[in-house]
């Protein structure tokens, strides 16, 4: 338990549904923790609640993928709070707009333009695609670079980046994030290989499905009603059920303990509900 204790921990995408809770519980333990996100109304509320229970943290409000901005926050951080010895890379997420409309190619799809409802890979909005593929990848690249450099000047430290079921195999509808989620993947492992000379191991969690404001649209939830994919990322998963962030944090404990788990680097963890053991078919 103490292992954290008074060690600065930096978690980006704080403000969202699954690093809230890991920044909190970081916190809980005792490490001083950083929180980033863009929007900083997201942060205050946890922030809040780590000093409803006497938790140490501080906000940074950034863009993880603006490097410059990242690297002025990081010295700000530095000054108050010492070096970097946890990183969780946790800023990311999928945009609506790149989601097929349908799974599979339709002929129709060739004679439609932009502006039709129907979304088919010949027709989805370009700079969403691109911004996609930035925030899940060079979004965990430049923490990575700054927060990592912290690691090796002090002596190492643990760094999460956050993969998906997509970084296994491609789910239909989604194929800016579930490039972006399997290049997550691959950059973890060549990561893990040029960083353990200098003492940082570097591991990926792969949640299941989670319920998160975003995906709620798409796969509704057990008490509103599951859309038709809901139901089938349900039928898919044998433990019946979303995940909670609560279920993360035993995972992220692990990864990011050298003491538990000193030996092991450039792995991705799956904590699905056992959605990758079933095929579907
Ligand atoms: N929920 C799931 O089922 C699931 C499954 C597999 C993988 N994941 C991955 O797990 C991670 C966390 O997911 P989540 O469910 O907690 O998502 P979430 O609730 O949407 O939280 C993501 C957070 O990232 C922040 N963010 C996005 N772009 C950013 C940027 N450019 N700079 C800084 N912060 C940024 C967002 O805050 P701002 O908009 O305020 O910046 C948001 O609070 C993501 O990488 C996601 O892809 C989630």
């Amino acid at each position: 338990m103490d292992y954290f204790k008074g060690k600065t921990a930096v978690v980006t995408g704080a403000g969202g549904t699954l690093c809230s809770a890991i920044a909190v519980d970081l916190a809980r333990k005792g490490a001083r923790v950083v929180l980033i996100g863009r929007t900083e109304e997201k942060l205050k509320a946890v922030k809040n609640v780590i000093d409803d229970f006497g938790g140490e943290s501080m906000i940074a409000a950034c863009d993880v993928t603006d490097e410059k901005r990242m690297c002025e926050i990081a010295k700000k951080i530095g000054e108050r709070f010492g070096p970097c010895k946890f990183l969780v890379n946790g800023a990311g997420g999928n945009n609506g707009k790149v989601m097929t409309t349908n799974k599979c190619f339709e002929q129709g799809e060739l004679e439609l333009d932009n502006s039709t409802e129907f979304k088919g890979f010949f027709n989805i909005d370009m700079n969403a695609f691109e911004d996609v593929l930035k925030i899940n990848t060079i979004g965990s690249v430049i923490p990575s670079r700054i927060f990592g450099r912290q690691m090796a000047q002090n002596g190492g430290g643990s760094i999460i980046n956050f993969a998906s079921m997509n970084s296994y195999c491609p789910l239909t509808k989604v194929p800016a994030y579930a490039m972006s989620k399997s290049a997550v993947m691959a950059l973890t492992k060549w990561l893990a290989a040029y960083l353990a000379p200098a003492g940082i191991r570097v591991n990926a969690i792969a949640p299941g499905f989670f319920a998160n404001e975003r995906s709620e649209k798409f796969l509704g939830t057990p008490e509103t009603g599951l859309s038709p994919r809901g139901q089938s990322v349900i039928d898919h998963t044998p433990m019946e059920r979303f995940g909670k962030a609560d279920d993360l944090l035993g995972t992220a404990e692990w990864l990011l303990n050298d003491e538990k788990s000193a030996f092991v680097s450039g792995i991705t963890v799956p904590v699905d509900g056992g959605f990758l053991t079933r095929s579907g078919v």
